[in-house]
């Protein structure tokens, strides 16, 4: 199908997961996209695996400097910037007594700030452009509700879920919608990584963490990247216009809200 036919994409953290799996539907779709990520060599492989709809940016989202080059890339390969997604983001695990204040500040620098001002970035050259956008942010299940151990990987989810709240209502009259996407457990590298740091504090077995949450989603499996991708693309066309400001749980029925 053609739902994105013309459309330019920036998508952060497309390298790789669920952000890779974004940018290979968008390209079916018709768009253009930005595979923008701090890991440059594994974007340029990915973008050239996807074809010559792709094309890779390096972008550390914590540096301006970088969003703003960034963003001007886009500009110059397509004319402008329709659709950002704010993907890239890091994931800690500590007991409450054990967080540090490297570890707050990292992942509130990566998935809140390094968000929030690729959103402002994105908002500005499509103000001056006129022709509205969407803006779709991943946000989480564990922005819903806190979780014993991942603390401050909550509390950066449930920030995307507000500044969702509060940049699709001041972004729409501008014609673009701010939207966001809260999947459960979704497989794959990141899901690797969370696996071992699981394993480590609750002292499990490797891949006991992904069996347990696996076996608990009410679908039956954890989420593949694959599951996410008919929301975004929808929430990047036109027939998302009047959507404004809301999360969508994408998550095999593991929370309603
Ligand atoms: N996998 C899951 O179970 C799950 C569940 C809920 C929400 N999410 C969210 O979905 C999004 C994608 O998750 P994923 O599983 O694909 O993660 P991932 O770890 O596989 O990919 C993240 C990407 O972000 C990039 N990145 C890291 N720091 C960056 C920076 N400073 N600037 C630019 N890029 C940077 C990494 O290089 C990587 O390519 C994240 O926002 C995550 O929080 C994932």
């Amino acid at each position: 199908m053609n739902r994105l036919a013309g459309k330019s994409a920036l998508i952060t953290g497309s390298a790789r997961g669920i952000g890779r799996a974004f940018a290979e539907a968008y390209i079916a779709e018709g768009a253009t996209v930005a595979i923008a990520d701090i890991d440059f060599v594994r974007a340029s492989d990915t973008a050239a695996a996807l074809g010559p709809n792709a094309y890779p940016v390096l972008l550390d989202v914590t540096e301006q400097s970088s969003i703003d080059a960034a963003i001007r890339a886009v500009e110059e390969k397509t004319g402008g910037i329709d659709i950002l997604i704010n993907n890239a983001a890091l994931f800690d695990l500590a007991p409450i007594v054990e967080i540090t204040r490297a570890s707050y500040d990292r992942l509130f620098s990566i998935n809140v700030a390094g968000s929030l001002f690729m959103l402002q970035a994105a908002a500005k050259s499509m103000i001056s452009r006129g022709k509205g956008g969407k803006i779709i942010n991943m946000a989480s299940q564990a922005g819903r509700r806190g979780e014993a151990l991942v603390g401050v990987y909550c509390a950066t989810k449930a920030a995307i879920i507000s500044l969702t709240q509060s940049a699709g209502l001041d972004l729409i009259k501008h014609g673009i919608n701010v939207n966001a996407i809260a999947p459960g457990v979704v497989d794959g590298e990141h899901w690797d990584g969370v696996d071992a740091l699981f394993a480590r504090h609750e002292n499990l077995a490797p891949g006991e963490k992904k069996k347990q949450v696996g076996d608990a989603v009410p679908f039956g499996r954890m989420g593949r990247a694959e599951d996410l991708t008919g929301m975004a693309i929808f929430l990047a066309s036109p027939e998302a216009d009047y959507i404004v400001a809301q999360t969508y749980n994408v998550d095999g029925g593991n929370w309603m809200s």
